[in-house]
């Protein structure tokens, strides 16, 4: 990174008072120069313990709004304003409506990849790092899990005496990875162990060794005896694991890239910090009703 790069950014976040958080997704350039890197649920409780006035949100959309939803006073700023979760976007207010007719024992459990419209009609928020916990400790019988299909059938898997029902929205990056290509790897790489996101498609989780959220990923890569992984989710993870791990050996499902991800960057962060031009607004009537389900989380996913 060049000196002048950093000065300008340290001038620009001591001027708005402003810190950086980013997903261990984002390039490895961001995640040099971050605040804090975390998985999203870190990354949602670290936002309501800081002091900041501006907080930018180096991730997607939903990021950036559920870190908004939970402190409205704060300027919360994206990287990029069009960087974007396609799996948010995978439920209707309608499957909603007609679940909630069709079972009086219902709870609506919502993976924090999801809209704030949406959230504002869950009951409970969930990331992957603590989806099972939570699931596990609510009354209701049924469960319609919203909108993550593989997490939801998998939490389904390890929770017997619910009836999960799972949505049919997936992540393209985790869903569409042809089971051939960690076939491949393990071929290739055998006493290599197998680290995967439960956003994986079924045929990939059955492979794995360990199945957890990007942080647990990694903490599971540094305390394991084991010194070679493969791990299927995110190539962006590979920063943090190298970081934190640097005489193991990773191996990475080549087509494992969210793009979305890959709009953020570090000349993006200044041009958001000098120009304030992007902005996570979210309607006060939707703060109001998305932070029941979020705090709910917050309570409940420690
Ligand atoms: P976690 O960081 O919570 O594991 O989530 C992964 C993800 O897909 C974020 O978009
Ligand atoms: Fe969404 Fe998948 Fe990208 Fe995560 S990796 S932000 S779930 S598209």
């Amino acid at each position: 990174m060049k000196k002048n790069t950093i000065k300008i950014l340290n001038q620009l976040k001591e001027k708005e008072d402003a810190v950086i958080l980013a997903h261990y997704y984002v390039d490895s350039e961001i995640q040099e120069i971050a605040d804090y890197i975390g998985d999203s649920f870190f990354l949602a409780q670290l936002a309501s313990q800081l002091e900041n006035k501006t907080i930018v949100m180096a991730g997607v959309y939903f990021m950036g709004e559920s870190i908004k939803i939970l402190n409205p006073d704060k300027n919360v700023l994206l990287v990029d304003k069009t960087a974007d979760c396609p799996m948010a976007h995978m439920i209707t207010k309608e499957k909603i409506e007609t679940l909630r007719n069709q079972y009086e024992d219902l709870a609506v459990v919502c993976y924090i990849n999801s809209t704030a419209n949406i959230k504002a009609l869950s009951d409970v928020c969930v990331t992957s790092s603590n989806a099972l916990k939570i699931v596990k400790s609510l009354s209701e019988k049924n469960i319609f899990f919203i909108p993550d299909g593989n997490l939801g059938r998998y939490v389904a898997k390890s929770i017997k005496d619910k009836n999960i029902i799972a949505n049919d929205g997936y992540c393209p990056v985790h869903n569409n990875i042809d089971v051939s290509e960690l076939k491949n790897l393990k071929t290739k790489f055998p006493k290599a162990k197998v680290l995967a996101h439960p956003e994986c498609n079924g045929d990939i989780l059955s492979l794995a060794d360990f199945i957890g959220s990007t942080k647990a990923i990694i903490k599971m890569a540094k305390d394991d005896i084991c010194e070679e992984f493969i791990i299927a989710t995110e190539k962006g993870i590979s920063y943090m694991l190298e970081k934190e791990c640097p005489d193991k050996k990773f191996y990475f499902i080549d087509s494992m890239i969210c793009h979305d991800m890959k709009l953020n960057s570090v000349d993006k962060i200044i041009s958001a910090l000098e120009n304030q031009n992007t902005e996570v607004i979210v309607d006060d009537s939707i703060v109001d009703k998305a932070k029941i389900p979020l705090n709910k989380m917050l309570e409940m996913g420690q």
